[in-house]
Order: structure tokens, then sequence, then C-alpha cells
């Protein structure tokens, strides 16, 4: 089955609550909120200090996505139109035809679900529009609400790698990887359609 994505123009998704649309500066002030906060940025690189990083941070990501190495969505909320968090799909391989996701969301949008119904709808692209067999996550083993996510979305705990990262606290600490493959995620597609209360009257 071949992507019907090619990076040609950029996807721009939704969900209930959320547009997922292309990262761009005029979303700094929202995206350097984020990124400018240690306790989001824990399980990742620094926090920006200066808006002038997250200008750069933004350009670059555009770059990769005109390079067709990644794609990154700005996670817009509906109701309020200010941009709170991310999802990035990378390293794709397509020979493997496999990628990895990554995301963040503000601190203040932490346990509503906004990220488990974000990151659903990029697998639903990637296993659909970008033809792949299994997407990873890789994450910290300490990072409980992300490997929360992975488990919610449905992934299998596939390996833990130990002393992998070196974090701020400049301790070496474990990674874990997941995997969702196609198959399994066209199962619980199929399964939540079989389950879902017929419509009355
Ligand atoms: C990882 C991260 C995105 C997870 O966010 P999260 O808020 O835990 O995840 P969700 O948005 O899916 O919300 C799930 C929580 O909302 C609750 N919830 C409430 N309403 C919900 C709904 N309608 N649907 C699903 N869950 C709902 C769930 O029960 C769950 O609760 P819990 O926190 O007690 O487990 C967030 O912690 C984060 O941004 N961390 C910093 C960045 C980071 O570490 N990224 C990962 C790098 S690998």
């Amino acid at each position: 089955m071949e992507p019907t994505f090619d990076f040609g123009s950029f996807p721009v998704l939704e969900t209930e609550r959320l547009q997922l649309c292309e990262y761009d500066v005029k979303y700094v002030d929202d995206i350097f909120a984020i990124r400018g906060d240690p306790e989001v940025q824990l399980y990742n690189s620094e926090a920006h200090k200066t808006k002038e990083e997250t200008i750069e941070f933004i350009e670059e990501e555009q770059e990769a996505f005109r390079m067709k190495r990644e794609l990154i969505w700005a996670l817009k909320l509906k109701e309020t139109l200010c941009v709170v968090g991310c999802v990035s799909m990378f390293d794709w391989d397509r020979y493997h035809r496999r990628a990895q996701i990554g995301y963040d969301l503000a601190k203040s949008c932490w346990g509503i679900g906004l990220a488990q119904e974000a990151v659903g709808e990029v697998l639903r692209f990637g296993f659909m529009n970008m033809s792949l067999n299994r997407i990873e996550i890789w994450t910290s083993t300490a990072n409980a609400r992300s490997l929360r996510l992975a488990e919610r979305l449905g992934f299998t705990r596939d390996g833990t790698l130990r002393k992998r990262i070196l974090e701020d606290d400049g301790q070496f600490h474990d990674g874990t990887v997941y995997g969702l493959l196609q198959s399994e995620w066209l199962g619980t597609i199929s399964s939540a359609k079989h389950h879902r209360p017929a419509k009355s009257g």
C-alpha cells in the first residue's frame, strides 16, 4: 500500500476539541509558554529561555517539513484558538514503513484527555495516509504520564534500554520503547465500532 501523503501540502487534521495545524511563528507566544516551561521539558531538551529560541525552533521544524523529514502539528483548542501543545512524526523509514511520534501539552491541559485525542488522530494519519506498519514512542521510563498515554493508546512496551538518557539531573536514566502495529490498530478500531451502542429512536 503506497502512502497517499507525500509532504506536498501540510495535512491539517481535526478532532472533537482540537485543530491540528501547521506550526507557525504566529503561535510563538503559546509555543514559548510550553517550550519555556521546565516542568513540560523535564524529559525533553532544555526549556527555552527566550522567544528567539522558540522562533528558531519553529523555523527549524518548518524546514524539516520542507525537507520531507518531519511533521509537527500545533494543537489548537477550537474553543479558545490557543495552541496548547504539539504532536510530531519523525524518523520515517519508508522502506521499513515505520516512524516515531512525540508529543507535549501545556501543563494547564494535562489530565483531560487532549493528548490521547490528538495522538489518536495522528496514529490514524500515520497508518492510513503514510501507510506505516509500525509506530514507535521512545520515552524516559521515569515519564509516568507518557507511559500511561502510550498504554492507553494500545501500544505494547517492547523493551527498556538501561541508562540510555542523560537527564538534566546529571544522571543516566532508562528509556522505554513502545510499538503499535497497523494490524493491532485496525483491530482496536474495528472492535470500538463493534462495541459502539446502537442508536436508539
Ligand atoms: C505526556 C503528556 C502529553 C500526557 O498528558 P496527559 O494529560 O497525561 O494525557 P491525556 O491528555 O491523554 O490525558 C489523560 C488523563 O486525562 C484523563 N481524562 C479526562 N478526560 C478524558 C477524556 N475525555 N479522554 C481521555 N482521558 C481523559 C485520563 O483519565 C488521564 O488521567 P490520568 O492523568 O489520571 O492518567 C503530558 O504529560 C506532557 O506534555 N508531558 C511533558 C512533555 C513530555 O514529557 N512528552 C513526552 C516526551 S516522550
